[in-house]
Parts: structure tokens; C-alpha cells; sequence
């Protein structure tokens, strides 16, 4: 069955507010801002995910021995809506690459997860039950947070009895505080985000809170975000706390290859395939400290992200500086992604839903 087809009935109580949200759509940062309803849906460990339904956005209440909360057995996704450009709806991005993540996700932290059409009609259904929230075209987009969590009690280590799949969405604009302007990273030689083996390649919870030691120095001293380095050899690049790297050498975009360590990231695959497209050499591969410093261009890619240009890496108290600007490989890729994020071109690759 397609993702349109799939008619099962949400039970809960959506009734979408039409009046406009009260919000100043020329002031969205990346804050979260609480929106009207959220999706929930509830399993148990040997059972599949049925029925879903739209509840008023709120707490949920958790027992103290929850899966997620003593061991961190939870996945999130990210993913975002834009309004079109005539207002007649809604445009998703590529939302069945967040639901097969999600499924590995799942199958590496031994949870149940939801079928491809599943999440996107869950998906849907939070967008259209928050749709006074979806900022205008040109001033941001409305960001969707599916979360998939043990919830039932643990006190030994092991898979938690029960689960729960939850959406809530927020109106954001640019992710950095840099707006769309470059941003100045700093190398990390000495926390690393992921090692081999481990779930570096997948987006579970607890990816994410270890980076925020080294996110929190950087930015005391000034710098936007933290380059991670692997964990064996410290000289080859990983991924920066939220988002995938990419350097431009000529017309030669290197990324390093997903082999474990690194998120496989929605933006990041669509940049490859359109750089592809536009006849870039795109090349997957260990990318080394070398070629980094040696680059013309770095840039960051993520849903929440976009494409970042990146005008400074500091390494070793020593500053690198790169090419930003209009006439920059970087902005091309922008430019084309957004266009076809946002409806302002044609999707022949059928990418938006
Ligand atoms: C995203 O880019 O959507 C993410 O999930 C990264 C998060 C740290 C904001």
C-alpha cells in the first residue's frame, strides 16, 4: 500500500485550529516552540505498532524504570515541512528515508518499529493537525521530531517490555545563530562521537548528549560548532555534533563514507546524488586532516542544518580559512536542494511528498 492509500482512522481528537499561530514568523530560530497536537502510538515488545491517535500537545508520563530513561533505549528522527509557495499545502522531504532509518535504528537497539507507511501517515497527520504552524514559504518550515522509546520498566539491562512512537512538531527557522551565514568550527582531537562497532550510524538518543561537552567549550571560546575526529587513528574526519561534513577541492566534493561511525544523514545523500547530477566527482572516502585544511570549501549538511558554508576551522590553536560566498560551489547545492524542498522547481526525482 502507497503512503496516500492508507486509510486507517486516527482515533484521537484533532480538531486543527484554523486561526493563524500567534508567533512572529520573522524571528524562528531553533528553539522549541509547542505546537497543538502530537502522535502517539504504543506496542509491546513482541507485538507490532497498530493504531495511532492525535493527542493535545503535552507531558507524557513515564515510569521511573522506563527503557529509555535507565538505559537509553530510544531512537529520534528529524525531518521538516514546508508550506508552498501558492499555500495550497504541504511538501515533506523525502520522509520514507527517516522511516527506513528509523527501522535500522530500531533493529540495532532491539526495538519494534512502525512500517514505512505507518510512519509516513503518522507524519502526516501531525503536520495537517499543526498546520497553523507551518511557517509561511521563505521564513522557515515546521521541523518534525518522531521519537521511538522504551517505555516500559527495566532494572536489569534488557530490551524494555514496551514502546512507544511519539511525533510533536515546532515551527524553526535557521539552525545556527549565525542565520545562513558561514559558521567557525573548531577540531575535537580528544572526545570522539562514535567508535567502531558502536551506534555512531544510527540516530539513537545517546549519540547525541556525550557531544555536548565538547559543544559547550567551543562555544565558550567562540566557535559555532566542534569537529569530531575517528576514534583510532584521531587524523580522519567524522561528522560535527548535528551535521555530516563535506570539503570541495575543485570540482571534487569528498564526504567521509559511512562505515559505522558515521550518520547516514537524509541531506547528506540528497547533496551527493545532486552534486552527482550536476557533474561534480563526489567521491565517499576516508577524508584525512590534510585534505581538509587543504580544502577550498567545507560545508556542513543536516535536516536541521540545511547546507552550512563553513568559513573557518580551527585546529590545534591554528586557523584555516575557506572560500563563502554567492559564487561558491557550496551555495549552488543550497540553492538547488532548497528549491526542490520548498516546491520552486521541478522534483524529477519525485523527492517531496
Ligand atoms: C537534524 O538535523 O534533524 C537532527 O536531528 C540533528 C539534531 C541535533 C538537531
Amino acid at each position: 500500500r502507497s503512503a496516500s492509500s492508507f486509510h486507517q482512522p486516527c482515533v484521537g481528537t484533532a480538531r486543527s485550529n484554523e486561526e493563524n499561530a500567534d508567533i512572529n514568523w520573522d524571528d524562528l530560530g531553533f528553539g522549541h516552540v509547542p505546537t497543538d497536537y502530537m502522535y502517539v502510538m504504543r506496542c509491546s515488545r513482541d507485538d507490532k505498532f497498530s493504531s495511532g491517535v492525535l493527542n493535545r500537545y503535552g507531558n507524557i508520563e513515564l515510569s521511573p524504570s522506563a527503557g529509555v530513561l535507565n538505559y537509553g533505549q530510544g531512537l529520534f528522527e528529524g525531518l521538516k515541512a514546508y508550506q508552498k509557495q501558492d499555500g495550497s499545502g504541504f511538501l515533506l522531504f523525502r520522509p520514507e528515508e527517516n522511516a527506513r532509518r528509523m527501522q535500522r535504528g530500531a533493529e540495532r537497539m532491539c526495538m519494534p518499529s512502525l512500517s514505512v507507511v505507518q510512519f509516513i501517515h503518522a507524519v502526516k497527520e501531525t503536520v495537517l493537525a499543526n498546520k497553523r504552524w507551518v511557517p509561511p514559504q521563505g521564513k522557515g518550515s515546521l521541523y518534525i521530531r518522531p521519537l521511538l522509546i522504551g517505555i516500559g520498566p527495566v532494572l536489569g539491562l534488557a530490551p524494555a517490555p514496551d514502546y512507544m512512537f511519539l511525533i510533536y512538531a515546532a515551527p524553526v527557522g535557521t539552525y545556527f545563530k549565525e542565520g545562513l551565514a558561514p559558521i567557525n568550527l573548531v577540531i575535537d582531537d580528544k572526545i570522539h562521537r562514535a567508535t567502531p562497532g558502536g551506534t555512531g550510524d544510527v540516530k539513537t538518543i545517546s549519540n547525541y548528549a556525550p557531544a555536548l561537552k565538547a559543544q559547550t567549550e567551543a562555544k565558550t571560546k567562540g566557535f559555532t560548532d566542534v569537529i569530531y575526529l575517528d576514534s583510532i587513528n584521531k587524523k580522519y574526519l567524522e561528522e560535527a555534533s548535528s551535521c555530516n561534513l563535506f570539503i570541495v577541492k575543485g570540482d571534487v566534493i569528498s564526504t567521509p563514507a559511512t562505515m559505522g561511525t558515521i550518520l547516514p544523514g537524509v541531506t547528506r545523500k540528497s547533496i551527493i546524488e545532486i552534486a552527482i547530477d550536476y557533474g561534480f566527482r563526489v567521491e565517499e572516502r576516508l577524508v584525512s586532516l590534510e585534505d581538509l585544511l587543504d580544502a577550498d570549501e567545507v560545508f556542513c549538511t543536516g535536516t536541521a542544518v540545511v547546507v552550512a558554508p563553513v568559513s573557518s576551522i580551527t585546529y590545534q590553536d591554528q586557523r584555516y580559512e575557506y572560500k563563502t560566498g554567492t559564487e561558491t560551489v557550496t551555495q549552488k547545492l543550497y540553492n538547488i536542494l532548497t528549491a526542490i524542498q520548498m516546491g520552486l522547481v521541478e522534483d524529477r526525482k519525485n523527492w517531496t511528498v
